[in-house]
């Protein structure tokens, strides 16, 4: 199926390639089968269930900014009993392992969640959103290091699956946070979610978003990221699955080489909803070209 293998392992799980959306930025995966059917990403990942049942955030939600966009969705979400009973069953179908991203307002929610989703089989891994810009207490998580290490650790007492601690970019030194994830127990770490921000409508001389402030995604941040994946690398044994800013399979390529097992992308499917499969075929290509039999031979490579 490829010119070369683009398989990675992220824990215990085996991704084909390494591509796959980031939580949030591709939803309604079933109706999405006329553009591409998805056993072409290496994985799904759900918009973040919560513990609780939850509304969401007032409008508007989303705004375009200077590359990228600004979202306060607030992770509306029917809570994860429902997801259970009438969700999971209908994504497990489509031939590509599915990634939970859980979330919630205190440590126990989280360990709450991922009790009921431990020995599902058709949960191929959690990922643990410790870093929501736009819930009460959301990004205290991946902030706050005693928090932080209480969730993952909490987590990983109570699961089998792979877990995945989706970090945020808004801290000093996100090595930090990345090696308490590793030390409490993830298999993998997200780097990152998005940037606290903001935009003001100069005709209304008011914030555009309903809830005033929320979280930049896009080409605006992918230098910062690259940055934060290749200090992480040097950091951290587990495997990095980068996000940030990805448009094409270059900027893949270019996470691959600062460490990165695999890639998220997020904006860049409300733009082109081909990109992703745009990006695996360009990983085969390009390691192909360069004579590289695996994935393997050029991560981390960009290291001195
Ligand atoms: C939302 C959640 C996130 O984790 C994020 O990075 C941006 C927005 C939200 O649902 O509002």
């Amino acid at each position: 199926m490829y010119k070369t293998d683009i398989h990675v392992n992220i824990g215990s799980l085996t991704l084909k390639n390494p591509v796959m959306p980031a939580s949030g930025a591709y939803g309604y995966y079933e109706d999405n089968a006329n553009v591409f059917t998805m056993d072409k990403l290496g994985a799904i990942v759900v918009k973040s269930v919560h513990r609780e049942k939850r509304e969401g955030n007032p409008g508007p939600r989303i705004v375009e900014v200077e590359a990228g966009m600004i979202n306060s969705v607030g992770i509306p979400s029917g809570g994860i009993e429902k997801f259970i009973d009438s969700e999971l069953d209908a994504l497990a179908k489509l031939n590509t392992p599915v990634i939970i991203s859980i979330s919630g307002g205190c440590p126990e929610d989280f360990i709450e969640s991922a009790k009921m989703l431990d020995g599902i089989d058709k949960v191929g891994a959690i990922e643990i959103n410790l870093s929501c810009p736009n819930v009460g207490s959301g990004l205290q998580f991946a902030s706050d290091e005693v928090l932080l290490g209480r969730v993952v650790q909490g987590v990983r007492s109570v699961t089998k699956h792979p877990i995945i601690s989706k970090l945020s970019p808004n801290v000093t030194d996100i090595r930090k946070t990345a090696s308490i994830s590793e030390d409490c127990g993830a298999d993998a770490v997200t780097i990152a979610n998005t940037f606290i921000s903001m935009k003001i409508d100069i005709d209304k001389q008011k914030p555009v978003l309903g809830n005033i402030m929320g979280g930049l995604s896009g080409p605006a941040i992918k230098p910062i990221n690259m940055r934060m994946v290749y200090q992480v690398w040097e950091a951290v044994k587990i495997p990095i699955i980068a996000c940030g800013g990805i448009t094409c399979w270059q900027d893949a390529i270019e996470y691959i080489l600062a460490g990165a097992s695999a890639v998220q992308v997020g904006c860049a499917n409300f733009v082109n909803p081909l990109t992703m499969v745009e990006v695996v075929e360009g990983i085969d290509n390009y390691l192909h070209e360069k004579g590289c039999r695996s994935i393997d031979e050029i991560r981390g490579a960009a290291h001195l």
